[in-house]
């Protein structure tokens, strides 16, 4: 999207077919869950595309050779509680040794504000690149917070991973942490007057968990 710098829109096919079951009401919480997953992994196989690789000597049954493995600490994955959630499993079983971080946020119904309950993430933190997961970029006020939690933390690289997106929570990253690239699988149209995105899919953490 040449209006945001800070964005890249993830238009691979298999993506924007499962983004569309994944709006559809009648998706069911198995369905969607699943969906979830499975587009989160198409997803960071796009983002990671620039992780920085060493030379790896190597035994195969044959001989001897230099393969390319992962340089640098481990990865960190950082859902959003709770919704992000969703997306962890999938990641991980792309990327095994991959750690995982919580940030514990929810967004205050009446003042769409983000609460926050809970931090975790492991040390060394400068030294590695953060993966935050959450479903939906709506105000923003989830993701810049959960961006500033990690770089008070001292985080090294964060990059956002969001299936769906509103131009305002775009913008609103794009104003408080510009060096913070975000993954999306669709920029939608704009918010509702309750911070719902719109066309968008829901409440995203209820569809997951089936509490709606
Ligand atoms: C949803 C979503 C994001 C946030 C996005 O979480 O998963 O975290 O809202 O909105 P924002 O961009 O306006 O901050 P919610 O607060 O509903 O919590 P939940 O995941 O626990 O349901
Ligand atoms: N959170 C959601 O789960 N859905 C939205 O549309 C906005 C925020």
């Amino acid at each position: 999207m040449a209006q945001f710098d800070n964005l890249t829109v993830l238009d691979h096919p298999l993506i924007q077919h499962k983004i569309t079951l994944l709006r559809d009401k009648s998706t069911n919480t198995k369905d969607f869950r699943s969906l979830v997953g499975e587009i989160a992994a198409l997803m960071a196989y796009e983002a990671t595309q620039d992780l920085s690789l060493i030379d790896s000597p190597v035994e195969t049954p044959l001989e001897s050779t230099t393969g390319k493995t992962l340089a640098g600490k481990k990865l960190v994955l950082v859902p959003i509680l709770r919704a992000g959630l969703g997306m962890v499993n999938a990641i991980a079983e792309l990327i095994p040794n991959s750690t995982v971080g919580h940030v514990g946020l929810f967004r205050d119904h009446e003042t769409l504000k983000p609460v926050d309950y809970y931090f975790r993430i492991p040390a060394e933190a400068a030294d590695r690149t953060f993966f935050v997961l959450d479903p939906m970029l709506a105000t923003g006020g989830s993701m810049v917070h959960a961006a500033s939690r990690l770089k008070e933390a001292g985080a090294g690289k964060i990059v956002s991973l969001c299936l769906v997106s509103a131009p305002e929570g775009v913008a609103a990253m794009r104003d408080s942490h510009p060096d913070v690239h975000i993954f999306t699988a669709a920029l939608d149209r704009e918010l509702n007057g309750n911070g719902y995105i719109l066309p968008g899919l829901g409440d995203a953490g209820d569809r997951i968990f089936g509490t709606a």
